[in-house]
């Protein structure tokens, strides 16, 4: 039997942005889509253009900038979802219609209120009028794994009828099992018309930590499409993380029929640390493949055995996921080429403007650190570049704190340019910062968590702030660093207010999302 492909379509810009916190901007999908297609998956969900104006434009623009990879926009069946689906995808080189409906008895009785037949004429439709737009169009049935599956085979039928060429059968809320799942997958390939003629997809959610297994059950039975995303970011749990689908099939091919994927797995650590720096949310040391401790040896018995020979313990190795092999990076005399090498690797690819002021911050921050290690650079670009269209910009600070005085800040900060200063005093300096940027901002979002930590060992470290608002129902998060905590409080409070800004100023089309 000769290998089969599988094809890998991440959906980080569009399930993995509903994870809470995680809501992109512009100009942040676009610098992730770039990653993505460099990691080599062969489609991009790349959002849910009806949602809202913000979301239209994301589709739009990474539909015309990203040429490689299909590009997907999702809607619901109904007849604007998929006009606007399809209007956004006008630019794309290879455009991809995913439309979707609920199946479950649960949803259709409680969420949709239709009936049975009402679905099934609703995916008739849509998928016909998808079809009237591009040629690829992939059909979900929300909820399928709680879904009866006889009405999985007829509504899967619908779909293939009317032209569907992928057949997507999610675990919406995480509840399947592998070998549950298997049999799904035998039983639907084996009953629905015209089966031969499209793809089964599967798209996993985490929410019992079943996700990368589930999906690979389901390749086993056949499936040859997997939704998932970098960092295994998503609704709730979360979705299936690519690289963990990824290094599965390439570590171990046989185990799930001979397959393959497209996906430069050198690409993977990159893609890894560019979404967490965008996004501003840690991946946790123990995540498999991308964590700080992956490859990291403790117990003696084991670094023993790696010195004697790697394959004691590591079945596979950090360079075949383009981990950098030497943290410590870089110092003061170090030049503008190692420097952008080394950004290159942790996936970020800067423009001349953007590559010069990452440059400068850099030498400043290399007069202040003897050493400037990965993490310092992405502080670098994540604090100054990856953002071109903030409304509030952080002027300077004076600060009086310390165990006699009331803490006092006095900020100056940029509106569009227009510079505004407060004082405020409050409980600790940081309290009296972000009381001065709430009164010159008038925002009325909640402060939800704020956390603090040291960019890099050593005295010297840069302090990395985090902070997380809450406006209404969008919550962010917003990170700053610099070698002093309170200025670092200060910015990182500053962008998560600009990215609720530019949320704002996409109007919302329609109701919460309903997915
Ligand atoms: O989880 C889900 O069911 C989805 C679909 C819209 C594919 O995200
Ligand atoms: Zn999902």
């Amino acid at each position: 039997m000769s290998s089969e492909k599988i094809r890998i379509f991440d959906t980080t810009l569009r399930d993995g942005e509903q994870s809470p916190g995680c809501s992109m901007t512009l100009d942040e999908k676009v610098t992730l889509a770039r990653q993505i297609e460099k990691l080599g998956v062969d489609i991009i969900e790349a959002g849910f253009p009806a949602a809202s104006d913000g979301d239209f434009q994301s589709v739009r623009t990474v539909a015309q900038e990203i040429r490689n990879p299909s590009i997907a926009g999702l809607c619901r069946t109904r007849p604007g979802d998929l006009e606007a689906a399809a209007k956004a995808l006008e630019v794309a080189a290879k455009p991809r219609i995913h439309t979707f409906i609920a199946t479950s008895d649960i949803h259709m009785e409680h969420k949709l209120r239709m009936t049975r037949e009402r679905v099934l004429e609703e995916v008739d439709r849509a998928v016909r009028q998808a079809r009237g737009y591009v040629d690829d169009v992939e059909f979900s049935a929300e909820d399928a794994t709680r879904s009866d599956w006889d009405f999985l085979v007829q509504v899967f039928s619908a779909a293939t009828a009317a032209g569907a060429t992928t057949l997507n059968v999610p675990d919406t809320v995480g509840y399947t099992t592998p070998a549950e799942y298997y049999k799904l997958i035998k039983h639907l390939r084996e009953n629905v018309d015209g089966a031969d003629k499209a793809v089964f997809s599967v798209h996993c959610h985490n929410d019992l930590g079943l996700a990368v297994a589930n999906s690979l059950s389901a390749v086993a039975a056949g499936a040859r499409q997997v939704e998932c995303t970098v960092n295994g970011i998503g609704e709730r749990a979360g979705n299936a993380a690519v690289e963990e689908i990824v290094m599965s099939i390439q570590t171990r091919p046989e185990a799930f029929g001979d397959v393959y994927t497209d996906v430069k797995a050198e690409e993977i650590y990159a893609s890894s640390r560019l979404l967490s720096t965008v996004v501003g949310v840690p991946v946790q040391p123990n995540k498999a493949i991308v964590g700080e401790n992956a490859f990291a040896h403790e117990a003696g018995i084991h670094q023993d055995g790696v010195l004697k020979k790697a394959i004691t313990y590591e079945i596979m190795t950090p360079q075949s996921i383009g981990r950098p092999s030497n943290e410590l990076v870089l110092g003061k005399h170090s030049g503008r080429h190692a420097f952008q090498d080394r950004l290159a690797e942790l996936g970020f690819q800067l423009g001349k403007p953007e590559l010069e002021q990452a440059f400068a911050r850099f030498k400043t921050l290399a007069d202040k650190k003897k050493v400037i290690y990965n993490a310092d650079l992405e502080a670098i670009v994540s604090d100054e570049i990856l953002r071109t269209d903030d409304r509030f910009k952080l002027g300077n600070l004076v600060i009086i704190s310390g165990t006699f005085a009331t803490a006092t800040a006095t900020v100056e900060l940029f509106d569009d340019g227009e510079s505004m200063k407060a004082t405020c005093s409050g409980d600790g300096p940081v309290d009296a910062v972000f009381k001065a940027i709430k009164e010159l901002t008038k925002t009325e979002s909640k402060l939800l968590a704020y956390e603090v930590k040291a960019v890099t060992e050593g005295m010297d470290a840069q302090g990395d702030v985090s902070v997380k608002l809450l406006d209404g129902e969008r919550s962010v998060i917003g990170q700053g660093a610099h070698t002093d905590i309170i200025v670092a409080s200060g910015k990182a409070y500053v962008r998560a207010l600009n990215k609720l800004e530019w949320h704002k100023k996409q109007h919302s089309l329609m109701e919460p999302k309903g997915i």
